[in-house]
């Protein structure tokens, strides 16, 4: 038996690719995308993964033309409307990391919503990172802590007590952080929770990526020595 990951980071990428390979349109590929974080986040509750945190909306992402930022908003609306109800009755307590302020209002509502009543003992955590950066968070997270702590020297700022303001507070560090589509990179995803992490990378592009990927990427994970900075324990 293999041991999961506690807290697994994907950086969804290929829905572009995907699309122009099939001569359909960005949208289409954003849908289809949209449309596998259900399998993928069952898939990982059925394997015991606690927390599965997905990159679909990064601070840069603004960037993109003004259509194709709405329609990556509104599947993120139609998702939270759609498998709410589902999610809750298979355990998941959905979370969403970033910074919601410069979202319609209508989105923010339907986030407050979705968040709100946690799950007591939920199977696993869900964090959609939206408008999320990894820079931001830390930023926010000195921030957060100075106004816990008015006046205080900031010595008392350790690398233990740090990860408390951070928006991930209270969640393990990422052990396996996935990047589909082919790009090497971290793209200021979750930089001070992944520190550790064992990075995987696939040319497999997002909407193509099942729960047999999925599986894949675990059996690779299981088979890594982590060292954290010691010797080896193999
Ligand atoms: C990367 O593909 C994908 C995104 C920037 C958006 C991801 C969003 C979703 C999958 C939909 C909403 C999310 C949820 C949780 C329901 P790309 O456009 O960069 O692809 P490309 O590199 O091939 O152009």
């Amino acid at each position: 038996m293999i041991h999961p990951p506690q807290h697994i980071a994907i950086i969804m990428d290929g829905n572009g690719r995907w699309a122009k390979k099939r001569h359909l349109s960005r949208t289409v590929g954003h849908a289809k995308g949209a449309a596998v974080v259900r399998d993928l986040v069952k898939t990982c509750a059925d394997l015991g993964v606690q927390h599965l945190t997905l990159y679909a909306f990064s601070t840069e992402n603004w960037q993109r033309p003004i259509d194709e930022v709405s329609t990556i908003m509104g599947l993120f609306i139609q998702y939270l409307e759609k498998e709410m109800a589902n999610m809750r009755t298979e355990g998941v307590h959905l979370q969403v990391l970033g910074d919601v302020s410069r979202f319609p209002p209508d989105l923010q509502q339907r986030i407050r919503d979705a968040q709100a009543d946690p799950l007591a003992q939920p199977k696993i955590t869900l964090n959609v990172a939206a408008n999320y950066g990894g820079r931001w968070d830390i930023v926010q997270a000195v921030q957060a802590w100075q106004q816990a702590h008015p006046g205080a020297d900031a010595a008392q700022l350790t690398v233990d007590n740090f990860g408390q303001y951070l928006s991930t507070a209270g969640m393990p560090d990422v052990d396996l952080l996935i990047r589909t589509g082919g790009e090497f990179r971290i793209s200021n995803f979750l930089l001070w929770q992944a520190a550790y992490a064992e990075l995987y990378f696939t040319d497999t592009l997002w909407p193509d990526f099942d729960a047999k990927e999925l599986q894949k990427a675990i059996a690779w994970f299981a088979d890594r020595d982590r060292r954290f900075g010691k010797l080896s324990s193999k």
